[in-house]
């Protein structure tokens, strides 16, 4: 075990929340206890107003940002963190599920007022999928919210995942005085607009005490003692285990744009936070303590500059130590690439750097090698599993507009679909194209950049489809129903058959007619 050290002074983790929750806010607040002041700005103006849903220019703006703001590193008590963005905006979410699978845990914001919204189901749904560890921030406690109790009800019920408080709020709103670390049995006192610290801090090493009383009042103090009494009768102390298996969820109530409750939260995410998790392949499991490399790309973000096409691939290092330079077995095209001028994210600016170690996230430049899920090894001919593709929900057939750029139209296409930005379906046995996006705003960011960075002009057709289901089953069966169904049947870019059907009531119906045939909902089914 070589790089012991390395692994365990890491942290990579990243912030999910329906958007408005507080995300952008909390992100800036532990940057700055980070030390890493200089990229708060950046973090704010990388969201996507709401009402630029339609700006292009916004859409481009962001996307200069957003390489920037990709991976925020930060050390903080000697740990190094890699805090990795995720898109707020919710026609980005398939970007945010592919995140996901490069992080080892996440902290989820709810909005106290709130609670929880669409956008929180979705994204904890994908950490199910993967017994992701979640740390719950629950903010915006000098509003008028929800009270604690249903809150904690609502999201247990909701997201289907036991919740263990660490800290507990006095009051809320206008009368909100603060929070009692169940933990440490201290009390925070809470002052609007004001940086939290020591000296607001009271250690209360009886909750009897009259000292509680003279802090937060009588009444307020009757209160948190009979709901402490309450809490230790339910809770008991956290199974660190039964967090890092995603089996409970440690709470935390604050106010990030107070700075309230933010360093309690970070002080126990470096104490129970895993440190970077091995990952599946299609051959093994992969150990990070492994003395040889292995990493995957997880996101792809185009250049800015339409007149170079190079693209910047992330690459999340899962075992070894990745070096600068070095020959690697690009085990997808079967290829030794190597990388003059990897970079870190750890400054403001982009660093070129020596090495890498497991957790870390290192930008490559891409000239159209890569693809989302693509693996890079020392030579073992592996791929890193459990990053699928899940259904798209708008579907549209692609129009050329320019029959004299045809070229540059399927070129662009080819190279935005492996960005993932959209999922490519091609006609089973002929031309047709139809495109799947999650939101709308994708297609119009495709339209703008076919013609921006490829001189291909093209329109899109909507069509009437529900979802998408990937299918596999006996040969002969296979072939009967894709001859029986050939408007409905298309392939992905990996060439796998993809049923689309119109309705639910279509999918249920085939998927009764067809017992013999598997109808698969995500790309991943081995
Ligand atoms: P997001 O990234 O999850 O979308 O949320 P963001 O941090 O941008 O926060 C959304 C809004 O909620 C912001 O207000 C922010 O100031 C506010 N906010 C964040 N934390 C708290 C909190 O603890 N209490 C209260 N009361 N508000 C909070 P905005 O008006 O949309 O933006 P701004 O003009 O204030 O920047």
């Amino acid at each position: 075990m070589k790089y012991e050290k390395e692994i365990a002074r890491r942290r990579t983790f990243a912030i999910i929340s329906h958007p408005d929750a507080g995300k952008t806010t909390l992100t800036e607040k532990l940057l700055l206890f980070g030390g890493a002041i200089q990229v708060a700005g950046a973090v704010k103006s990388n969201k996507i107003k709401k009402h630029a849903t339609s700006d292009f220019m916004e859409i481009e703006r962001q996307r200069g940002i957003s390489v920037a703001t990709s991976v925020m590193c930060f050390e903080y008590k000697n740990i190094l963190i890699n805090l990795l963005d995720t898109p707020g905006h919710k026609d980005f979410a398939e970007d945010t599920y592919r995140t996901l699978t490069a992080v080892d845990s996440v902290i989820l914001v709810v909005d106290s007022v709130n609670g929880v919204e669409e956008q929180t189901r979705r994204l904890m749904e994908v950490c199910r999928m993967r017994d992701t560890p979640v740390i719950v921030f629950i903010n915006k406690m000098d509003r008028d919210g929800k009270l604690p109790f249903d809150l904690l009800d609502e999201i247990e019920k909701e997201l289907n995942i036991r919740l263990h408080p660490l800290t507990w709020p006095i009051n809320m709103g206008k009368e909100f005085k603060g929070v009692y670390n169940l933990y440490e049995k201290s009390l925070q006192l809470f002052t609007p607009n004001q940086k939290s610290d020591e000296e607001n801090t009271v250690q209360i090493p009886d909750i009897n005490v009259s000292l509680l009383d003279q802090k937060v009042g009588e009444r307020d103090a009757a209160q948190l003692r009979e709901d402490v009494e309450l809490l230790d009768g339910v809770y008991g102390a956290l199974d660190k285990n039964e967090y890092l298996q995603g089996k409970v969820a440690p709470v935390f109530f604050g106010s990030a744009v107070n700075n309230f409750g933010v360093k309690e939260l970070l002080d126990t995410f470096i104490q129970i936070a895993p440190e970077p998790l091995g990952r599946s392949t299609d051959k093994r499991f992969v150990e990070p303590d492994e003395d040889k490399f292995s990493g995957f790309i997880f996101k792809i973000h185009a250049n800015l500059d339409p007149r170079h096409r190079d693209r910047i691939a992330f690459l999340r290092v899962c075992s070894g130590r990745f070096q600068r330079n070095t020959f690697y077995k690009h085990t997808r095209l079967e290829k030794d690439v190597r990388f003059s001028n990897p970079y870190s994210f750890m400054a403001r600016e982009k660093e070129v750097i020596e090495d890498a170690y497991p957790g870390d996230v290192v930008g490559l430049f891409d000239t159209g090698n890569f693809k989302i899920g693509d693996t890079l090894t020392e030579g073992e001919m592996m791929q890193f599993t459990g990053i699928p593709t899940f259904s798209p929900e708008i579907f549209k057939e692609l129009i050329n507009k320019d029959p004299m750029k045809t070229k540059q139209l399927e070129k662009g296409i080819s190279q935005l679909t492996d960005e993932g930005v959209a999922q490519l379906f091609t006609q089973h046995g002929g031309n047709r194209k139809i495109i799947g996006c999650v939101g709308e705003l994708q297609f119009e960011v495709i339209q703008y950049r076919l013609l921006q960075e490829y001189g291909a002009s093209c329109a899109f057709m909507p069509l009437n489809f529900y979802k998408a289901c990937w299918i596999t089953g006996d040969r002969k069966k296979l072939e009967d129903f894709v001859r029986f169904k050939q408007q409905n049947v298309m392939e992905d870019k990996d060439g796998n058959l993809v049923y689309l059907a119109q309705s639910e009531w279509f999918l249920n119906t085939e998927r009764q007619n067809n017992p013999d045939i598997e109808f698969h909902f995500t790309s991943e089914f081995k």
